[in-house]
């Protein structure tokens, strides 16, 4: 296999811990704690081959061992984690020595032993004893791993420092967890690794996201460590299969490394629920199984938080806008192809199809799970991706396998797959029992997490991800209003009276399951009128041709009207009358009667008069988006799928001596006149994300 990423006690654990046993999750055990004083354990030594620990000098790995062990996947970072951590009753361990190194000598204990950091590289993940640093102390935490919540995950630091890895997954910054992490210290850094405030200097502290890809400039990043980003408004839906350096990028770790030229040899195994183990490489995945195309979606459950948190409330979680979704034309083998021949007899119509599940995991240890009657359908769709708008996946989305579940929320299309369990269980990873769940209003920050259902077949939503007002109509600037739809600088919209603009708006809209969009509805006036957008017909282009059983994909939309604009300014002004032309609007701009007519500049945002723009949605089942997203809050902001309302703002703009103009604004979505502003939230964005995250 071509992977970096070391595969050692994970497969027994999930094994052991995922197929059998239920997990309780309220009755899980925590990592124990030894009592034994630290300073006796680790002889002074500086070589890395033998451990300097003794064969009786190991209380801490029985300690361990005894412990209930945690299944894989339940992972660092979340809320399982710190349930596990937090169900840790021992606190009866000795406390880390204090470091102690500066420019004038090493302080620090001196019967403790000192070790080179290139003593600890040479206990990397492939090690029989994998260490690792924190701070300025090495652990050889070799008996730790297979107590670890984490799994393996660990080792990825093996030969390095954790520090990066418990940056990520801050949960870590947990008193419990250095405790337990002190069981293991077996010595210091020595000094001649440290600089001036005693850690090891920055270049010396592997970067887990050193190999990631590099990205596309355009896209709008919320976190640079790991990338979490989606496309700006403009190029979200500009086409209806999303470019592929486009497509929203949502990840929890790392990108692992898979040689291009040994991809072929990249392995998946599949287990069954009789134990019975099979594997296939991609090669053999190619050659045995016929390919299939699928045109779906993936969309986060997260898409839109914004939304929900300006319109609701706090919501937890990276903040996305309506790019946390995007389509693509997938290629790859059926999963129930390769589950039949791996030896799975169950058939879709089978009582055993809706109690079982397929659990994946991916090569950095992300894992989430579907029920087998999704992945066995005839009409499910389920694929083992190896390709993505014709070309091969790109890391970001999970070179060289991944699995794609059309329909369902993208948490379950696990990238870089490289096992699959039929389990009578959910994955156990917090991923499928925690993050993407959703709650009642009234639940607050700590529900009972396995009242509610793990998402999976997502909710009907929409969005407008382009207006367009007044002269950018005009002036032929919408995309696709070409020439050929008389919009031309010379041909005005023939639906223009003087006392109207015209107003152009386009978007998405995707319901999951499979359930195709029959119809968009558009309000150009905070939902006191309704008319209908066009529904594009992508599918029968044949240059877009869509692919599966099922509607997938989105559904592209656009939108022409006439905005009433003399409606939206104040008539109760001691000003002359608006004179009916617009031109004339100009004039009033330069003059000054714009400010009192509402025309006004950003200092008096208040007393704006705006008009709201809303889009919502109806598909197959006549199933339509909710009203508000009071009334769905939940405080992790998933399923955020309200009308999605734009609120739009007359505003003069400066004639420098000649007649001003009319313009509007929004933060929210592009068009002429919006794209400035659409910049100026990319721009905010990203700086507070390099602020926290430090510039990649
Ligand atoms: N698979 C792995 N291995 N690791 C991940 O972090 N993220 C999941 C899913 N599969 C994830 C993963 C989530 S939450 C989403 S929304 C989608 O991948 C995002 O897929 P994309 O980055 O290709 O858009």
């Amino acid at each position: 296999m071509a992977t970096r990423i070391p595969r050692i006690a994970a497969d027994k654990l999930l094994k052991h811990a995922t197929r059998r046993a239920p997990i309780n999750l309220t009755t899980c055990q925590p990592c124990r704690l030894r009592t034994r004083p630290l300073h006796t354990s680790a002889p002074r030594r500086t070589s890395p081959d033998t451990n300097p620990r003794s064969a009786s000098d190991k209380p801490a790995s029985s300690n361990v061992r005894t412990a209930r062990v945690a299944p894989v996947g339940w992972l660092v970072g979340g809320g399982l984690v710190a349930s596990f951590l937090a169900l840790s009753q021992n606190h009866d361990t000795e406390h880390l020595p204090e470091a102690s190194v500066s420019p004038s000598g090493d302080n620090r204990d001196p019967s403790i032993p000192r070790f080179r950091l290139s003593d600890v590289r040479k206990h990397g993940p492939d090690s029989s004893e994998p260490w690792v640093t924190f701070e300025d102390k090495v652990y050889n935490i070799t008996d730790w791993i297979e107590a670890h919540p984490g799994g393996d995950v660990i080792l990825r630091a093996a030969g390095a420092s954790l520090e990066p890895y418990w940056n990520i997954f801050s949960i870590h910054n947990a008193p419990h967890v250095k405790e337990i992490l002190g069981q293991y210290m077996i010595g210091f850094i020595d000094a001649a690794d440290l600089g001036p405030d005693g850690r090891p200097a920055a270049e010396s502290i592997e970067d887990p996201f050193e190999d990631d890809p590099v990205r596309d400039p355009r896209l709008i990043t919320h976190t640079l460590k790991p990338r979490n980003a989606e496309p700006p408004n403009e190029e979200l839906d500009r086409t209806f299969y999303t470019p592929n350096d486009l497509f929203y990028i949502r990840h929890h770790m790392w990108v692992p490394v898979v040689e291009e030229a040994k991809a072929d040899e990249f392995a998946l195994t599949v287990e069954l629920p009789d134990g019975e183990v099979k594997q296939y490489t991609i090669g053999e995945l190619k050659a045995k199984f016929p390919m299939h195309k699928v045109t779906a979606v993936l969309q986060c459950s997260g898409n839109r938080r914004n939304d929900m948190t300006r319109h609701a409330g706090k919501t937890n979680g990276l903040q996305w806008g309506v790019g946390a979704i995007s389509n693509a034309e997938w290629e790859g083998v059926r999963l129930s192809d390769v589950l039949a021949d791996a030896g799975l007899n169950t058939t879709p119509d089978q009582p055993e199809a809706n109690s079982l599940h397929a659990q994946f995991t991916g090569a950095e240890a992300y894992g989430a799970s579907i029920p087998l009657s999704k992945a066995l359908s005839p009409t499910g769709d389920v694929l083992l991706a190896f390709n993505m708008n014709g070309e091969p996946l790109p890391r970001d989305h999970g070179f060289p396998l991944r699995a794609v579940v059309p329909g369902n929320v993208a948490a379950r299309s696990v990238k870089w797959l490289n096992k699959i369990v039929i389990s009578d269980e959910e994955s156990p990873s917090q991923w499928q029992r925690r993050d993407y769940k959703s709650f009642g209003p009234n639940e607050g920050p700590n529900p009972d997490w396995e009242k509610a259902p793990s998402i999976q077949e997502m909710p009907i939503t929409s969005a407008i991800t382009g207006v367009w007002v007044g002269d950018c109509v005009r002036k032929g600037k919408v995309p696709w209003m070409g020439a050929t739809e008389n919009h031309g600088t010379t041909n005005p919209c023939p639906e223009t009276t003087p006392d109207n603009e015209p107003i152009a708006l386009q978007g998405y809209a995707y319901s999951g399951g499979g359930r195709k969009i029959t119809r968009v509805d558009v309000s150009l006036d905070g939902g006191a009128t309704w008319d209908q957008a066009e529904l594009v017909d992508d599918c029968s282009n044949p240059a877009t041709p869509c692919h599966g059983n099922k509607t997938w994909g989105w559904t592209r939309w656009r939108y022409e009207g006439t905005l009433p604009v003399l409606s939206l300014l104040p008539t109760t002004t001691a000003t002359p009358a608006l004179p009916p032309a617009l031109q004339k609007v100009g004039q009033d701009c330069e003059d000054g009667f714009g400010r009192s007519r509402g025309l006004l500049g950003k200092k008096d945002e208040k007393n704006k008069k705006c008009t709201t723009l809303i889009v919502k949605a109806t598909d197959e089942s006549y199933n339509t988006q909710p009203e508000s997203h009071k009334g769905i809050y939940n405080v992790r902001g998933n399923l955020a799928t309200a009308w999605h309302r734009v609120k739009i703002c007359p505003e003069c703009t400066k004639g420098n001596g000649k007649p001003g103009g009319l313009t509007w604004s929004t933060g929210e979505t592009y068009g002429c006149g919006f794209r400035r502003e659409a910049e100026e939230v990319r721009v905010g964005m990203e700086r507070a994300a390099s602020l926290v995250n430090g510039k990649k």
